[in-house]
């Protein structure tokens, strides 16, 4: 059952879209999760669940790279392969809310709750359209990820960019942009969208001093901080001390992200958002109306992954990823730093999966990564693609580290200075009135 204390000072429904604000529960849904969380005595004829007699599994074996196991069967596989309350999978919310909760600490845990998702980009076009209603402004880091575009755009969204150093997100600028935007008389921001660790795609991680200051501006211009955190364990400076902003949340105005996506699999689907209860309510209809939940079998499959490792198992495999992906990262810099030199600039990603490479005498990559990259036997993503106007020049371009060989990463990027070595040549024909070969 949904938590109903909002002992947060916050009105949240201002901040909700009409169309939000207008959902109602569908009463089939509302009796699947009385009936879950009904005594044994109670019989259900409510709802339209299928005779999991019919269904032709009897087991699902899961073997762990650990050399452990696990199997569903008998009630536990009729649970796996069957509709559950659109919140998601009560053991598993259960064992979600005990791992938020020691993981960030949040103040006013009584005053959250949690939802299931089928990862986060699901979480955030639901988050982003109960709150993002025609014309309303959306604060963003410029570079951004663009699944944050797509979302908004049909709902012709005022994308605010807010420039970023190397520690992400500028705060005072920040600041400046919305005291500009007050005193000009235009709509406020009702939300920012952050990601703040391993930020897709410039890899950069917001320290803890800009993150307090950020939530502090936050409080001070009321709007809600949308925290998409899917690299959250992917951090590469062990010395930095990280908090996330769910745990820096007095007021109830975190909306946080999580994904299971880069560290168990993102072929489960699985994600899920923690906030202030009466937005996770507006959520849960949301998807009472769309998906009903997010798919059973995954989560499930994480339920009983949970409980076999515990928390101290979790935060062990997370650890071991993150020294996976940072010697990644190192060696992708070391190979980059040998075959871009003198072509590019880059900084060492703090985070995350990406280089984000800017190309010197070029102002655009878009066409020399879609048309002579992919000829080439080269694809990496143009920076014009994360940018809020993706139609203006950009010189950067994202190179993910995170899943070629070492041996395909140094390929790509020999492929790479090829390409700009070719288009700082055309580019200098053409400027010295040459025939501009394209
Ligand atoms: C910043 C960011 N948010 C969300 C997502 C989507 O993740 P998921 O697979 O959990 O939907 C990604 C995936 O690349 C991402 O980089």
């Amino acid at each position: 059952m949904h938590k109903t204390k909002d002992s947060f000072e916050m009105d949240y429904t201002s901040f909700k879209t009409e169309v939000s604000k207008s959902r109602r529960s569908a009463t089939t849904r509302e009796l699947t999760k009385i009936a879950y969380s009904a005594p044994n005595h109670v019989i259900s004829l409510a709802e339209g669940m299928p005779n999991e007699e019919t269904f032709p599994f009897t087991e699902i074996s899961i073997k762990l790279k650990d050399g452990s196991s696990f199997t569903l069967d008998d009630q536990e596989l009729g649970a796996a392969l069957q509709y559950i309350p659109s919140q998601g999978y009560p053991p598993l919310l259960r064992s979600l809310r005990e791992y938020q909760r020691k993981l960030h600490a949040p103040p006013l845990w009584d005053s959250r709750d949690i939802v299931i998702v089928s990862g986060a980009q699901d979480g955030l076009s639901k988050t982003l359209e109960a709150i993002i209603g025609p014309g309303d402004p959306l604060l963003v880091h410029d570079p951004f990820y663009p699944g944050v575009e797509v979302v908004v755009s049909p709902h012709k969204a005022e994308l605010i960019p807010i420039p970023q150093d190397e520690h992400g997100v500028d705060p005072k600028i920040l600041r400046e942009t919305l005291r500009n935007r007050e005193l000009s008389g235009k709509k406020m921001p009702k939300i920012m969208y952050i990601n703040a660790t391993g930020l897709n795609p410039t890899g950069t991680v917001i320290p803890l001093e800009r993150r307090k200051e950020i939530y502090r501006i936050a409080c001070e211009y009321n709007f809600l901080i949308l925290d998409d955190d899917p690299y959250f364990c992917l951090y590469y400076d062990d010395e930095v001390e990280l908090k996330s902003f769910l745990s820096l949340d007095t007021e109830g105005r975190v909306i946080r992200l999580d994904s299971f996506s880069k560290v168990l699999s993102s072929g489960l689907r699985l994600g899920f958002i923690t906030a202030a209860a009466p937005l996770i309510a507006s959520i849960e209809l949301h998807l009472q109306s769309s998906h009903l939940h997010a798919p059973t079998l995954s989560q499930v499959i994480l339920y009983r992954l949970m409980k076999l490792w515990g928390y101290d198992g979790m935060m062990r495999h997370f650890t071991g990823i993150k020294r996976f992906y940072k010697q990644r990262r190192d060696e992708t810099v070391c190979l980059a730093e040998k075959h871009l030199n003198g072509l590019a600039d880059f900084k060492i990603p703090r985070g995350g999966f990406f280089l984000w490479i800017n190309v010197r005498g070029i102002e655009d990559t878009w066409k020399m990564l879609m048309q002579r990259g992919i000829k080439e036997g080269v694809i990496m993503a143009p920076g014009g693609a994360f940018m809020k106007d993706p139609s203006k020049p950009c010189n950067a371009i994202r190179a993910s580290f995170a899943k070629a060989s070492y041996e395909d990463i140094e390929l790509a990027l020999i492929r790479l200075a090829k390409l700009i070595r070719d288009q700082q040549e055309d580019n200098y024909l053409y400027a010295n009135g040459n025939t501009y070969i394209n």
